[in-house]
């Protein structure tokens, strides 16, 4: 077990590559804090993690509260930190910018780029002072490639590899490493996100299609593993993993 003696924190860890990445990082021995707004969600997972001997804190927050973040980063303050942080609650209900669903826009840069700016400020300054850590922050090959309809979720990701390439050239000197994934279609609840109903009918018809496989949440579970248990010389700053017939 290479993260005996580690302790993660993982947003978004009630379903998908939150929650397969929860399992994974306990099953290598990991404690936990897992955050989501589904709290039953979270203590199911609690409850399967805790019976592997691991200690899991379930904070329920929504990201996109800025003030929930800090009580969360407070909380992990006062049991003494985490090692690790997984960045990774996000969601994508994309639709064309012509038709201007903008509660939809600001949903997306709430909590895919101010949520994932709140977890950072919640715990670097702990990492810094202890001159170790590690933020992984999950962004997506919406980050490098963007099409019709995803233009504000792309910009979402975009946002989040530049925040993770600045964050990384940062913090070398306190000791944090910073790791940007960036997967492909994984085949989870975010289409399900998407509210407007003639995208989603195409996004689960096109891109989640039977001749394209799809990548499975544990995939990016196994990426993540790697770049958490490399030596503390190494630091993996970008992982793009996608299905092998993904263009
Ligand atoms: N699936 C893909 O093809 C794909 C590709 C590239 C990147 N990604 C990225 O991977 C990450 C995980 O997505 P997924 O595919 O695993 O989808 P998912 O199964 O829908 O998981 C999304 C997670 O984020 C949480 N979440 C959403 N909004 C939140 C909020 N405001 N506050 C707190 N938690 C929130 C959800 O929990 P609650 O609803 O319980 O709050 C859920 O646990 C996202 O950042 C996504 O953009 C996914």
């Amino acid at each position: 077990m290479k993260l005996i003696g580690k302790t993660a924190w993982i947003t978004g860890a009630s379903s998908g590559i939150g929650q397969a990445t929860a399992r994974l990082l306990a099953a290598e021995g990991a404690d936990l804090v897992i955050s989501a707004r589904r709290e039953e969600r979270l203590q199911q997972l609690a409850q399967e993690l805790r019976a592997l001997g691991r200690q899991v804190c379930i904070a329920p927050a929504d990201v996109a509260n800025r003030q929930a973040m800090q009580q969360v980063g407070e909380l992990i303050a006062a049991q003494g930190g985490v090692d690790i942080l997984i960045n990774n609650a996000g969601t994508m209900p994309i639709s064309p910018i012509i038709n201007g669903r903008v509660d939809e826009w600001e949903q997306m840069i709430d909590t895919n780029i101010k949520g994932v700016l709140y977890a950072i400020n919640a715990v670097y300054p702990g990492m810094a002072e202890r001159k170790q850590g590690h933020i992984v922050n999950i962004s997506s090959i919406a980050a490098r490639q963007t099409y019709p309809s995803a233009g504000v979720y792309a910009g979402t990701k975009h946002a989040v590899r530049a925040i993770s390439e600045t964050l990384r050239k940062e913090a070398i000197r306190y000791g944090v490493r910073v790791t940007d994934v960036q997967p492909g279609a994984v085949a989870t609840e975010l289409p399900d996100s998407i509210v407007h109903d003639k995208i989603r009918a195409a996004v689960k018809e096109n891109m989640y299609a039977a001749e394209m496989p799809n990548l499975q949440a544990e995939d990016i579970a196994n990426g993540i593993l790697y770049a958490v248990t490399q030596p503390a010389h190494v630091d993996v700053s970008e992982l793009l993993i996608r299905p092998m017939m993904q263009e």
